[in-house]
C-alpha cells in the first residue's frame, strides 16, 4: 500500500536554537523526494522526526491518514512500518549478512521459511546472494551499504529513509549505487526520503527536490524524466 506523508507546521529547537521553522510539506505516495541543502540546514532533523526517532515542538507528522507524530509526541520508530539507511551503515557486526537483513523480519515474527525466502530475495535485489554468511568487517562499504540497503526494504515498509547514504563511498561507487538505488526504488514504488547534499545525486534519485535552508523549505521542484527540473 503506497503512503503519502504530510507535515503541518512542523518545527524543532535543540535549546534555544530552532532549526526547523514551520515546515509544510505534502509527499505524494510512491514518490522520491530529495531534501538538500547544506551542512546544518536541519535535513538530518527532519528526517529523524519522520522515523520517530524524536518528536516536534509544533506541528503534525501524518503517513497517510494515520497521525505518527504532534507536538511533543511520537510514534516510535518500530511501529512507522518504516525502512531507514544512515550514512554509516549501522550494520550489526556480530551478525552475519543475512542476520542483519532478516533483523526486521524477526522482530515481526515472520516465519522462518518465508523470512529466508524474503532475505534471499532482497540479497538478490542488491547483488549479494553470494555473501549471505559473511560478517560485515569482511565487506568493503559500498557490498556494507548494499547490506543495510537490503535490510531497509526486507520487509516491505510503507516509508524508506535515506540519510545521506553514499557520502562515505568513493565518487566512483558513489556513482554506480546511486544508479542501482534509483532503479531500485523505481520498482519498489515505495515513497522515499532521500537526504543528501548532492545536487546529482538528489536529480538521478528523486522526483522531486526540496531545497531546506536554514530550516526552512527555500525551493521545492519537480523533476522530469530528463533531468530537467520542471
Ligand atoms: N544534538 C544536538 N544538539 C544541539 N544542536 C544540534 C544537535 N544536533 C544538531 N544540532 C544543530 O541543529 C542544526 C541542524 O542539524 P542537522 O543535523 O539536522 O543538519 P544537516 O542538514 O543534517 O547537516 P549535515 O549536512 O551536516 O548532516 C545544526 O545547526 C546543528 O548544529
Ligand atoms: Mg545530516
Amino acid at each position: 500500500m503506497l503512503t503519502s506523508i504530510t507535515l503541518k507546521g512542523v518545527s524543532y529547537a535543540f535549546g534555544a536554537n530552532t532549526v526547523l521553522n514551520q515546515i509544510d510539506l505534502n509527499i505524494e505516495p510512491g514518490s522520491v523526494v530529495a531534501l538538500l541543502g547544506p551542512s546544518g540546514c536541519g535535513k538530518s532533523t527532519l528526517l529523524r522526526l519522520l522515523a520517530g526517532l524524536t518528536q516536534p515542538a509544533e506541528g503534525e507528522i501524518h503517513f497517510g491518514d494515520r497521525l505518527v507524530a504532534k507536538t511533543g509526541w511520537a510514534l516510535p520508530p518500530e511501529a512507522r512500518d518504516i525502512g531507514m539507511v544512515f550514512q554509516d551503515y549501522a550494520l550489526w557486526p556480530h551478525m552475519t549478512v543475512a542476520q542483519n537483513v532478516s533483523f526486521p523480519l524477526r522482530m515481526r515474527h515472520i516465519p522462518r521459511q518465508e523470512c529466508d525466502r524474503r532475505v534471499a530475495q532482497a540479497l538478490a535485489r542488491v547483488g549479494l546472494s553470494d555473501f549471505a554468511d559473511r560478517k560485515p568487517a569482511g565487506l568493503s562499504g559500498g557490498q556494507q551499504q548494499r547490506v543495510a540497503l537490503a535490510r531497509a526494504i526486507v520487509a516491505e515498509p510503507r516509508v524508506l529513509l535515506f540519510d545521506e547514504p553514499l557520502s562515505n563511498l568513493d565518487s566512483e561507487l558513489r556513482g554506480t549505487l546511486c544508479h542501482e538505488m534509483a532503479t531500485l526504488l523505481r520498482q519498489l514504488g515505495t515513497t522515499a526520503v532521500y537526504v543528501t547534499h548532492d545536487r546529482r545525486e538528489a536529480e538521478i534519485l528523486a522526483d522531486r527536490i526540496v531545497h531546506l535552508s536554514a530550516g526552512s523549505v527555500a525551493a521545492d521542484r519537480l523533476i522530469t524524466s530528463s533531468g530537467e527540473f520542471a
